[in-house]
């Protein structure tokens, strides 16, 4: 179902990398409500997936653009405003990636170069996004930026190892940029922590299957799909949330909140 809630309004997507990526079901979202946008991610990104597929369906350019590249970002937005022809309504920051998770170094046992860049990639990139965007006033007023993050910010999933932190981070940079942001231009700054689903990024944190499985029997709605996650993203790229900023809003069937489900509790009553 269509609801041409985003007719009129230009977008940047960060993060499309195949067709199971978060960001890939919020770009055919977006298209599908009447939004312009690009496509961006890494170079490296954009020589190994399938992204150029996926431009075709939306009819839009792919700008490739290292997130931790201050040049790469300058590049991206000024482009960006040239291909428009003005400033852009909404940014989905959909990245995220650890070399101590890749290799499967343990949470007490990291290597202090790759957490480097686990924050860098996965949290400061958000920072660099918002800063370069402020500075060459890119987004419009009640314009809306969305990233992706995941609970381990705010309880211990062993496994997801230094991700745990840089989510922690990610979401803070919301909070603080969304408070500056939102003073100077009526920018909102959001985070939607999303359930475990079924992709590279996903997939890559240890144990994954056990979480996801764990999550879905917990959660009264069971886990969100990325198609649902993408469906609330575009809620807050319109402009029927124009006030909501600085939050970080769980998308998980209701797991977070939940003690404990019937499902579990069977598990355990099991002789
Ligand atoms: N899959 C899950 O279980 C889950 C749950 C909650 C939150 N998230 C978050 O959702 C977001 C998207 O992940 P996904 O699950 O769709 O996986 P994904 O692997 O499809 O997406 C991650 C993206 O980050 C991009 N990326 C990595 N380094 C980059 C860089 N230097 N510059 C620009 N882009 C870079 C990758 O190319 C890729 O497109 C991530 O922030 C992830 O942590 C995922």
């Amino acid at each position: 179902m269509n609801y041409n809630l985003l007719e009129g309004k230009k977008g940047i997507i960060f993060g499309a990398l195949d067709p199971n990526s978060i960001a890939w079901k919020v770009a055919q979202r977006a298209h599908q409500e009447g939004a312009k946008i690009i496509l961006t991610n890494a170079p490296i990104a954009l020589r190994m997936g399938t992204i150029n597929e996926l431009a075709k369906e939306c009819n839009c350019e792919v700008i490739g653009a290292d997130a931790t590249s201050i040049p790469d970002l300058e590049n991206l937005f000024n482009k960006s405003s040239e291909i428009f022809g003005g400033k852009i309504d909404f940014v989905l920051h959909s990245i995220g990636m650890s070399p101590n998770v890749r290799k499967n170094k343990h949470y007490t046992s990291l290597d202090y170069e790759y957490y480097h860049k686990t924050i860098d990639i996965s949290s400061m990139s958000l920072h660099k996004v918002l800063q370069v965007a402020q500075k060459l006033d890119a987004i419009n007023e009640w314009g809306s930026v969305v990233a992706l993050t995941y609970i381990a910010a705010q309880r211990v999933f062993p496994d997801y190892n230094d991700m745990a932190d840089a989510k922690s981070m990610l979401e803070s940079i919301a909070r603080s940029y969304g408070y500056h942001y939102g003073k100077a231009k009526k920018v909102r700054i959001n985070t939607i922590s999303q359930s475990p689903t079924k992709t590279t990024a996903g997939s890559g944190v240890k144990g994954f299957d056990g979480f996801f499985n764990y999550a879905d029997m917990m959660s009264p709605l069971g886990n969100a799909s990325s198609e649902a996650c993408a469906d609330y993203c575009i809620t807050l790229f319109s402009d029927l949330t124009r006030m909501v900023t600085m939050q970080n809003l769980f998308h998980d069937g209701g797991f977070s909140f939940t003690g404990v489900s019937q499902e579990v509790m069977d598990k355990f009553l099991e002789q």
